[in-house]
């Protein structure tokens, strides 16, 4: 009997290496790469999944793994079974205060888990509503936030970041000492310049941040998946702080944690989404339609050639495989264009990149995102913003583009 697993977030170069296996000890590690297929790597413990390698002998699922040659420690699932963590848990309220897409998700999941969770907002708000259409039950595990806060051991602050700022006044006169509270992104923590956002040192702050909407913290746990999630220590005051900090990033939904500090995650985060996520990439895309626009090609063309053929085909098959291997299995017409060009690229947005990051690391981009954020016209200006990239040319040709498949006909 041979059993696999697969890791589909491992790049096809890494490694693994066991830790902390006390009783069984793998006698034999195979990976198995298939460097020309779209096949993920696959990794045998001696024929016996991880997961149940646990079962049997309560063995940590920590793993140390190699990626691109810089090992990194990643904790699993399996690392904190539901019935341990209840345990950990068993005489704490975990109040999540906020309603938003992940407090939605992970106050759901968590209590799915089993946890005694109760949630905190304002009454008669769009979340409120929400939590009602939940099954949330006021006076029972819906409170407005005064009492969540003061009724939750573990607070998890998810508020929209404007109002982190707004309400942390409402928060300190229940911080008191022993309590945890723990947020999904280092911002209010480390811009507490601008946010003021100072907990108290007598307890512990934490934080779990997933690296994904909190509809997909729900889906994925709702399909028994977990979804990857950055988790750091900032204030340990009860010496418990990584354990329980581990332990909740699973019972919230986390399938896998990746430990990083409130700085790296916030700088990683504003700079991500500016960059290659969103910002750079409508950067890119809108360039390059304008350039095939401005010689005569057709919309269609232009877009198809810009984004349909991107998203629909080739970056699927880059997230599955990698750039490397893409490279590798597209024409030699492509790749010799691709090699020669990727070079002037990236030279020409390095630079772009660099100030990017110094505008995140000084502080300029939380400045503007709170002072945007709280300025009283802030909905009716992104709806103007907003309405420009709409009604652009590029993307309403998308739009045209989209109806056009199969999936959109059959409707
Ligand atoms: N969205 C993501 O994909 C994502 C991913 C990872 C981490 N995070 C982090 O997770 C945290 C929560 O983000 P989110 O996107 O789930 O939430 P969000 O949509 O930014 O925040 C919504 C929540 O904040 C409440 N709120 C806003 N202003 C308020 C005020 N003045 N008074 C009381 N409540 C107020 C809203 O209540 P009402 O409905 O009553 O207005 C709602 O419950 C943030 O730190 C965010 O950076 C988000």
């Amino acid at each position: 009997m041979n059993s696999t697993f697969t890791l589909r977030l491992l790049s096809r170069g890494s490694k693994a290496i066991l830790q902390q296996r006390p009783i069984i000890t793998a006698r034999s590690i195979s990976i198995l790469k298939n460097s020309r297929s779209a096949n993920p790597v696959k990794i045998t413990f001696n024929g016996i999944k991880p997961s149940k390698l646990n079962q049997l002998n309560q063995v940590r699922a920590i793993q140390t793994l190699d990626f691109g040659g810089v090992k990194e420690q990643v904790h699993e699932r399996s690392d904190w079974p539901k019935e341990k963590f209840q345990k950990l848990f068993e005489n704490d309220t975990i109040a999540i205060i906020g309603y938003g897409p992940q407090g939605r998700g992970q106050s759901l999941n968590a209590k799915d888990n089993g946890l005694n969770v109760i949630v905190g907002l304002r009454e008669g708000g769009r979340s409120w509503k929400l939590a009602l259409e939940d099954g949330w039950v006021p006076g029972k595990n819906l409170f407005n936030i005064n009492d969540a806060l003061s009724k939750g051991t573990i607070i998890g602050n998810l508020l929209s970041d404007a109002a982190q700022k707004e309400l942390w006044p409402q928060f300190t006169p229940h911080l008191t000492k022993g309590k945890t509270i723990y947020f999904s992104h280092g911002f209010s923590i480390v811009y507490k310049e601008e946010t003021n956002v100072i907990p108290p040192k007598d307890i512990d702050v934490i934080m779990i941040a997933p690296k994904g909407s909190g509809r997909t913290v729900r889906s994925q746990f709702l399909d028994g998946r977990g979804i990857n999630s950055s988790f750091a220590v900032y204030q340990d005051a009860t010496g418990k702080a990584r354990d329980r900090c581990v332990a909740l990033g699973i019972a919230i939904g986390s399938g896998y944690l990746y430990e990083t500090d409130f700085k790296k995650e916030v700088f990683s985060d504003l700079f991500g989404e500016r960059g290659v996520l969103m910002g750079a990439i409508q950067g890119l895309f809108l360039a390059q339609y304008e350039v095939l626009r401005e010689r005569g090609h057709t919309p269609s063309e232009a877009f198809n050639e810009t984004v349909e053929e991107a998203t629909q085909s080739l970056y699927p098959l880059v997230g599955e495989n990698g750039m490397d291997w893409m490279y590798a299995a597209c024409s030699t017409t492509a790749q010799r264009g691709a090699l020669d060009w990727y070079k002037p690229f990236h030279d020409a947005t390095k630079p772009v990149f660099e100030k990017l990051y110094a505008s995140v690391a000084d502080g300029t981009e939380t400045r503007r995102t709170l002072e945007k954020n709280s300025s009283p016209k802030y909905r009716e200006e992104l709806e103007e913003e907003l309405r420009e990239i709409r009604e652009s040319e590029i993307w309403r040709a998308g739009k045209t583009v989209r109806s056009l498949r199969p999936e959109a006909k059959n409707k």
